[in-house]
């Protein structure tokens, strides 16, 4: 499906009143899920006891109460209610050989055993890890490990402000770079701006500013006025991983226009790499970004995991050990660039080679997508479906759609998303997990035959809709 289409599709769906589960049907959904689910509902009322909220996985299924799993394997998560679910959530993107791949997971029992998971020092991963990341992105001709995607995007700022001596930095609205102070703004909803920034001092921001997606003539008009920015920051695939989908000249368009002004170009790969292809969103667009961002993907699900790559001169600007007073920029992170973690981002980077996983789980990405819109279209629904890679999305509120200039779409941010819930609702009661009812990702585990009878699930469920 072209950029066009999905833009006109998403203009239907945000200027048309928005398609509901029958009242009936969602109260049965929320019963047998009450019902099914006895034991999570027990964690989740004790957890709102110790934990703020009662959750902590922003993606995960929230209503009418989120699950807690007990063991993943394959593309299966089993709840401890011993439900077996259908895994698209892949833990947010990073999972991309399968949960527990065994000949992923044997060689990291091996690290486990062998090596011991945090030295402190430099262990040899380091280097088998960085050299293994580079071959897929040799516009990383510099690497170096952080403990997170956050950590890493909020280094690639420092970097890029250190090695352009300015201070702008400019993100495409409603992309997510993790939560750092200075990125927490123009979240989720392009134009929220501060919406979200509870807990920030305003002066943060003071040096951040953020363009409608897509919008070329927005962003010349920033370089225009003349403001120093040191870097753009993006999503490859759109903001919200594709959810705000990128017109694919865009990527372009902004990489000359950063190299025409002196600005750099930051590719946030946290979710594109391995993911839309072998070498991210870098080798699917056709575009060399300055400094690239890595987060979850190179441990595979293993913690700790994050990393910057890029230009020899641009990354060398970071201090290495004890540099006082030599004008680098100063990171950090005690469990950072750990064996285990630097074992995972190896080991999975060549098993991922080996498998040829990405390229597999994009078919079935493809045949899921494909799917999804034949079934939408015989029910005469509005939703849609695409992917980029192994990245689907099924847009059927969709929320990131809404236009915050437009009164009428205003009002209507808590119901769109409250609708995400009651569909992530509808697929439990499937005994499907998504992302946020809303987005799937598939992996080297997931067959036809599991697509086929997703598809078929999600058939039963459109049935409800009123
Ligand atoms: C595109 C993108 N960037 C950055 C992050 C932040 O990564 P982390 O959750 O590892 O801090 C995420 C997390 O989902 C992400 O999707």
């Amino acid at each position: 499906m072209d950029y066009e289409e999905k833009k006109q599709k998403i203009e239907i769906i945000v200027n048309s009143e928005m398609k509901k589960i029958r009242t009936n049907e969602l109260k049965a959904i929320v019963e047998r899920i009450e019902r099914n689910h006895p034991k999570s509902n027990e964690i989740y009322k004790k957890m709102k006891e110790i934990i703020p909220g009662g959750v902590e996985h922003n993606l995960a299924f929230n209503f009418p109460f989120p699950l807690a799993s007990k063991r993943v394997y394959d593309c299966f998560m089993e709840t401890v209610d011993d439900v077996k679910l259908t895994d698209f959530l892949m833990c947010g993107g990073p999972i991309i050989l399968g949960h527990n791949y065994k000949p992923f997971i044997e060689k990291m029992i091996d690290v486990i055993q062998n090596v011991g998971p945090c030295h402190g020092i430099t262990n040899e991963y380091e280097l088998m890890a960085a050299e293994a990341l580079q071959r897929h992105f040799p516009s990383c001709e510099m690497v170096r490990w952080y403990q997170s995607g956050t950590e890493s995007a909020m280094a690639a700022i420092r970097v890029a402000r250190t090695f352009t001596k300015k201070k702008w930095i400019v993100k495409i609205g409603g992309s997510y770079h993790g939560w750092s102070d200075q990125l927490v703004y123009d979240l989720h909803i392009p134009g929220t701006k501060t919406l979200e920034s509870h807990g920030i001092p305003p002066s943060t921001f003071k040096w951040i500013e953020s363009v409608k997606p897509n919008d070329i003539e927005e962003l010349k008009a920033i370089f225009k006025e003349k403001r120093k920015i040191a870097a753009v920051i993006m999503e490859p695939m759109g903001g919200e991983s594709g959810a705000n989908p990128v017109r694919p000249e865009f990527n372009k368009e902004v990489e000359e226009l950063c190299h025409e002004n002196g600005t750099l170009l930051i590719f946030d790969e946290v979710v594109c790499a391995f993911r839309l292809s072998d070498g991210g969103g870098q080798k699917y667009y056709g575009v060399k970004p300055d400094i690239s961002v890595f987060g979850k993907i190179v441990g595979h699900g293993f913690p700790s995991a994050g990393a910057i790559g890029g230009r020899k001169d641009v990354v060398s600007v970071l201090a290495g050990g004890v540099a006082g007073g030599d004008k680098k920029a100063y990171t950090g992170g005690t469990i950072a660039a750990n064996p285990l973690t630097c074992a995972a981002a190896y080991n999975a980077i060549k098993l991922i080679e080996e498998t040829n996983a990405v390229e597999k789980a994009t078919k079935c990405a493809n045949r899921l997508s494909g799917g999804l819109n034949k079934v939408f279209q015989s029910h005469d629904l509005p939703w849609f479906s695409y992917n980029e890679g192994a990245a689907i999305h099924m847009h059927t509120s969709c929320v990131f759609g809404l236009d915050l200039k437009n009164p009428t779409h205003i009002g209507q941010i808590n119901e769109r998303k409250e609708f995400m819930g009651h569909l992530g609702a509808a697929l439990v009661d499937q005994e499907i997990i998504s992302v946020a009812g809303s987005r799937f990702y598939t992996c080297l585990q997931h067959s036809d035959e599991i697509i086929d009878s997703t598809i078929e699930k999600i058939d039963k469920i459109c049935k409800l809709v009123e």
